[in-house]
């Protein structure tokens, strides 16, 4: 039982705004999103977060944590890319953003894990928000960790209190999840506009857009 989530305000704290302007600016999370939309979502949030989710889970953790459990969020990912068409190939080739934190110290670890972690707190009101445009597909990054979800949700929690006690160790993981979140809108922001000017200018990152899209229209959802 947590009394007061010290550790987590502080993660709240700093992260708050910038989710804020995450939920505004993605077009995924607005009221006339459809497939495509939620398509280049995880294509962005899969480029966003290769560079770093092997290394996040494999490095040590709290027993309690259950690292294993949450390192497969990019074969979520990819399951859906692959039943929206999008093949192996073309997944591969999709871009891939900088982001590589030194994951060296736990309270960093605990500050990246927030984020990553987080964020699945939100697909419930996007599975929901979505359903209707998705039907008769329910995907497998929208599922989660499916009934686990508020228990693992929870754990991560507890594991974060019990974990980072000092006010230094709340203040790096603090930091750590803030730049993670500028990273990620960055990354958003810089794919939005290769979509927009692959559109405009026919370019390169809007013709292997374009490819991904075809190839995902052109095949049916199972
Ligand atoms: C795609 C649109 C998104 C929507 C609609 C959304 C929505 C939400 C909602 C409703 C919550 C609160 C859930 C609850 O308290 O039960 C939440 C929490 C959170 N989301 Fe998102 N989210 C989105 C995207 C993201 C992304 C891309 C990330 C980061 C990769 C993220 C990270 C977080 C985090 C860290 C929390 C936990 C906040 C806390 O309780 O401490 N979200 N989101």
């Amino acid at each position: 039982m947590i009394n007061k989530p010290v550790a987590l305000e502080a993660l709240r704290a700093a992260t708050r705004h910038a989710h804020q302007r995450l939920e505004s600016e993605l077009q995924v999370a607005r009221p006339d999103a459809n497939r495509e939309d939620y398509l280049h979502y995880l294509q962005d949030l899969r480029g966003w977060m290769l560079p770093f989710d092997a290394a996040l889970w494999s490095a040590a953790w709290p027993a309690a944590i259950q690292a294993h459990e949450r390192a497969g969020k990019l074969d979520w990912i990819d399951c859906d890319l692959r039943a929206a068409g999008m093949s192996q190939d073309a997944i591969h080739a999709l871009p891939i953003a900088g982001f590589t934190p030194d994951l060296s110290t736990l309270p960093v670890r605990f500050g990246i894990a927030y984020v990553i972690e987080g964020a699945q707190l939100g697909t419930k009101v996007l599975a929901k928000a979505l359903a209707p445009r998705l039907v008769p597909w329910t995907p497998r990054w929208l599922t989660g960790y499916g009934e686990s979800n508020a228990k693992k949700w929870r754990t991560f929690v507890e594991c974060t209190e019990s974990s980072l006690k000092t006010a230094d160790a709340q203040r790096i993981a603090a930091m750590a999840a803030a730049d993670a979140f500028a990273s990620l809108a960055d990354w958003f922001a810089q794919r939005r506009q290769a979509r927009l000017d692959g559109r405009l200018h026919g370019g390169r990152a809007g013709a292997a857009d374009a490819r991904a899209s075809a190839e995902s229209r052109s095949q049916a959802v199972t």
